[in-house]
């Protein structure tokens, strides 16, 4: 199989692409990446030199591009994982979330549609179904996005719901919740609040660190899209889920226990503004047609702990620059 994945360079994509490359040694992988500053290509530096992969740096939000990666290949699937991500990126400044995750979105949407291609995956997320205080998500939950991170990418998966519906193209959405792992950007919570730690620096708590996620092994992630690729039915959604809610401070006394450190790290701030509350999802549906999640919370946790304990020369150039503490001051405003 030909597989186009779109946005591999980042944290979910590269650990995606370094499964599909071991598990299928005769798939072929094309990896069109932007490369923003969330896309990073040493996150694929041991599989650079595989016959199978070839990176593309381009943009999906300019058309000509993405037409042209289409003409030039075979393709056979296209998994979608490029975006912006970053919620509190999304509130100081959406333009380059509407431009990636609608238009990007869309140009990808015609590529497959011109070429015929067999199968899309848009990868999204459980924030486009809003904040839920009790009971699960399902697939059939309304949209009620709050921030303009996942108004974007409710924004793109409504255009794929637009294109099974009218033009009957081959594809299915997910929604998956918070994910960790290894090579994640060390701006979202579990990544931020590990290497804060190692640096002996405070982690910053948004206001009483009582909300909640549900949080989902990167590689548990990679394996249910895998499924979903393979066992999957175009049309449909597919909610991804581990069932392992925890509130913000649950996870920060974890980190701190793992690390030998004690609350006094916790520096607790004024809260996101529209900060969702709880996000939690209903996997009935996933679950039946047989996939199930193979990694238990507290193992991978240290797992990643310990990735990011042995792998400061990935994160430590990332934390420079001064962007995290800039936008942390900007809601102390
Ligand atoms: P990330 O921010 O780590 O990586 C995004 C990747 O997309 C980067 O490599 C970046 O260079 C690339 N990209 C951005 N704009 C692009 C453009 N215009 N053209 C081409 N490439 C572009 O993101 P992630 O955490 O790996 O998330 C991947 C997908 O999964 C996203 O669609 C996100 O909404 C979704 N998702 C993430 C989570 C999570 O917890 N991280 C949970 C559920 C769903
Ligand atoms: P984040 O990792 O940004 O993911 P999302 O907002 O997309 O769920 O945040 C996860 C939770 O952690 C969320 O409730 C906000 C909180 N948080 C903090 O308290 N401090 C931080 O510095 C960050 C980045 C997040």
């Amino acid at each position: 199989m030909n597989l186009l994945i779109v946005g591999g360079a980042g944290f979910i994509g590269s650990n995606f692409i370094r499964h599909i490359l071991k598990k299928y040694p005769t798939y072929r992988v094309i990896n069109l990446d932007k490369l923003t500053y969330a896309g990073n290509l040493n996150n694929l530096k041991d599989i650079e030199g595989n016959a199978n992969y070839q990176f593309i740096k381009g943009d999906i939000a300019d058309e000509r591009t993405v037409k042209k990666v289409f003409r030039l290949n075979k393709i056979d699937a296209v998994i979608n994982y490029a975006a912006e991500t970053h919620v509190d990126r999304s509130i100081l400044d959406p333009s380059a979330f509407i431009k990636t995750d609608i238009l990007g979105t869309y140009n990808l949407l015609e590529g497959i549609k011109e070429y015929k291609i067999a199968k899309y995956i848009q990868v999204s997320t459980d924030e486009v179904y809003g904040s839920i205080e009790k009971g699960k998500f399902t697939e059939e939950s309304p949209f009620k996005p709050n921030s303009p991170y996942s108004a974007s990418k409710a924004g793109g998966d409504l255009l794929c719901r637009a294109c099974v519906k009218t033009y009957g193209l081959p594809i299915i959405v997910t929604h998956a919740c918070n994910c960790y792992g290894p090579y994640q950007y060390p701006e979202k919570l579990i990544p931020l609040f590990i290497t804060n730690i190692i640096e002996n620096k405070k982690v910053p708590l948004y206001g009483e660190g009582q909300n909640i996620r549900e949080w989902l092994y990167v590689l548990d992630h990679g394996n249910a899209t895998d499924f979903i690729l393979h066992k999957g039915k175009v049309g449909e959604v597919y909610n991804i889920g581990s069932g392992v809610e925890k509130q913000n401070l649950e996870i920060t006394h974890f980190i701190l226990d793992e690390l030998g450190k004690d609350e006094a790290m916790i520096e607790k701030i004024k809260d996101r503004p529209a900060h969702d509350f709880r996000y939690a999802l209903d996997c009935t549906k996933l679950k039946r047609l047989g996939w199930q999640s193979e990694y238990d919370f507290p193992s991978a946790l240290r797992e990643t702990i310990r990735w990011y304990l042995a792998n400061d020369w990935w994160w430590k150039p990332l934390k420079s620059g001064g962007y995290l503490e800039y936008y942390k001051k900007q809601y102390q405003r």
